[in-house]
């Protein structure tokens, strides 16, 4: 397999509004990072993935960029930026920039040009379409409730929004459109940044016509499923391979929300033809229910390792994987496939991360995984500042399809608000996040569960990252190595193996609170790696407790 520096990397995710502030204002910024880097040079992470910070009204929090190459206000200035690309690169850390070329703000100048009239030169870089039979151009419903469409009085047409209505979706079609993104591209490779990664990118490409999408039995909005992986994706991007990405050194991780196995072969091919890798969103869609994310399911681990180990098998020389549960969009994963319970979720967060970071792939940590970080305490609809859950909350109950006392515990659990309240820096006021006001209510548990309290904490969560980290650094076998699912029906142990030339290493989870019994004899000669309960030795061991997880190393005769 060809070895990449991009395989070899271990990414931290930041979301600069929640990370820490600098000025007081309660918005998290970009010299809050710059202060932080030491920190994370210890956690000892490769690659920052940085959260849009360019200019943005904030309908959905810089995901609405209105200039791509400017920075938002509440972040600071493109000198700032400059610096803490400056103090990274000076630790060795590389940045990794999120690239929203789906859609633009509908400030941007060029919406604000395309939407004045028929006749601009710069109509045709969105979407645009007549109205049919005095409706809606056909019945896609956005992933932020409502319709996909918005009509536009000025023109007496409506433009297409897959997001929200201040997120219009640029026309990829129009060439201009596609040389304009590629420029400013180039201009930012040229600045010096390390990489992309790019949002829905899987949904560039609109299918021919826009056909109406299928519609299930209470959804009011027909699908639009068929953006996904449309019919030129792969040709736009091999497109930008070569004009971009093929003349610098840099990683790329398409954020691809509907793919298969089959087409992340393509995306993440490994003749490097369109991107690095891709993220894809199977594993954390298994606890889906009838209304969609909006579900307090729990995931089956069955379900689960069958899904991991298919990406892990299915792209395996092929492909790339990328290895995530935790973003700005999901909620925390010890609340939701562990188990934040005082008891167990120091263990439980260790186990989640082994299980994942010993996987092949590159790993992914959001900001505040590495601490344990839980999802937090909703009191009321008002407590929520994320469009995705507060439009959800009115429409599905507006239109009777789930009851408000149903709904609002479904909603505190999934809500992408758990994952963007304030890191928990220390037990201070705020939880040394920012001296005002925060902009997000943070967790109430910071008094226990902070950064300062683990740092220095040999047995910590962060600690334990920490090892994680170091061991990928040291052992090829975690980032070349084949994986092997065992015993694939187990519902409580998730347990395979990782084989590279002579070595082989056995990981062992248990995702249950109770003991299982395990037969480690045929590892019984191996050396220990990492161990969530600091076991040494497993001569003797025949089981794992409640969230244990262990990793052995044996050398193969
Ligand atoms: C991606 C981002 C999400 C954002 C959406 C629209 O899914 O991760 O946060 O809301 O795209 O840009
Ligand atoms: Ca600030």
């Amino acid at each position: 397999m060809d070895k990449k520096w991009w395989k070899e990397s271990v990414v931290y995710q930041i979301y600069p509004r929640s990370f820490c502030d600098s000025n007081g204002d309660g918005i998290g910024d970009l010299n809050g990072i710059i202060s932080k880097l030491d920190y994370l040079k210890n956690l000892g992470i490769d690659v920052i993935w940085l959260s849009p910070v360019y200019k943005s009204p904030n309908d959905d929090n810089g995901y609405d960029i209105s200039d791509y190459e400017d920075i938002m206000d509440d972040f600071g200035t493109m000198e700032d930026f400059d610096k803490l690309l400056k103090e990274a690169h000076a630790r060795n850390i590389k940045i990794v920039m999120d690239l929203v070329v789906n859609h633009t703000s509908d400030e941007h100048k060029w919406f604000i040009e395309s939407r004045s009239s028929k006749e601009n030169p710069k109509r045709d870089y969105y979407i645009w379409r007549e109205k049919k039979d005095n409706k809606e151009p056909n019945n896609w419903g956005s992933y932020f409730s409502g319709s996909a469409w918005q009509y536009d009085e000025k023109t007496d047409m409506y433009y297409l929004h897959l997001f929200s209505k201040k997120q219009p979706d640029l026309n990829w079609e129009n060439s201009k459109v596609r040389k304009e993104v590629f420029d400013m591209m180039t201009r930012w490779c040229e600045k010096g940044i390390d990489g992309f990664r790019m949002d829905v990118i899987s949904l560039i490409s609109k299918p021919e016509g826009l056909p109406d999408g299928e519609k299930s039995k209470d959804s009011l909005y027909g699908s639009s499923a068929a953006c996904a992986n449309g019919p030129k994706v792969h040709e736009y991007l091999k497109e930008m391979n070569k004009k971009v990405l093929s003349k610098f050194d840099i990683m790329t991780v398409g954020e691809c929300a509907g793919v298969t196995l089959e087409e992340a072969k393509k995306y993440a091919n490994a003749d490097g033809s369109e991107l690095n890798m891709v993220f894809q969103f199977e594993h954390v869609g298994l606890d889906d229910g009838e209304n969609m994310k909006w579900s307090n399911k729990k995931i089956s681990l069955a379900e689960l390792k069958e899904n991991l180990s298919k990406w892990q098998n299915g792209l395996d020389g092929i492909a790339w994987n990328s290895l995530f549960f935790c973003n700005h969009d999901q909620p925390r994963i010890v609340s939701r496939l562990g188990d934040d319970s005082k008891e167990f979720r120091e263990k439980s967060a260790k186990c989640i991360a082994t299980c994942l970071h010993l996987m092949q792939g590159t790993p992914y940590i959001y900001q505040g995984e590495e601490l344990g970080m839980t999802n937090t305490k909703f009191e009321s609809v008002k407590d929520f500042r994320d469009l995705e859950s507060i439009n959800a909350y009115y429409e599905l109950t507006k239109a009777g399809v789930i009851s408000e006392k149903e709904l609002f515990p479904l909603i505190c659990y999934k809500s992408r608000d758990n994952a963007r309240t304030p890191m928990q820096w220390d037990n201070s006021e705020n939880a040394g996040f920012t001296t005002g006001k925060p902009w997000i209510a943070l967790n109430p548990n910071y008094k226990t569960i902070n950064a300062k309290e683990q740092v220095n904490r040999e047995d910590s969560v962060f600690n334990y990252y920490k090892k994680l980290i170091k061991l990928r650094h040291e052992n090829e076998i975690i980032v070349y190595g084949k994986y092997e699912l065992l015993l694939p029906n187990d519902e409580d142990l998730f347990v395979y193996q990782r084989i590279l030339g002579n070595e082989k290493l056995l990981v062992c989870c248990n995702f249950s609170k109770e003991y299982r019994d395990f037969d480690f004899s045929e590892f019984k000669n191996g050396e220990v790696l990492i161990s969530n309960l600091n076991v040494a030795d497993i001569t003797e061991k025949t089981g794992l407790s409640g969230y244990e997880a262990i990793v052995v190393r044996e050398k193969l005769s």
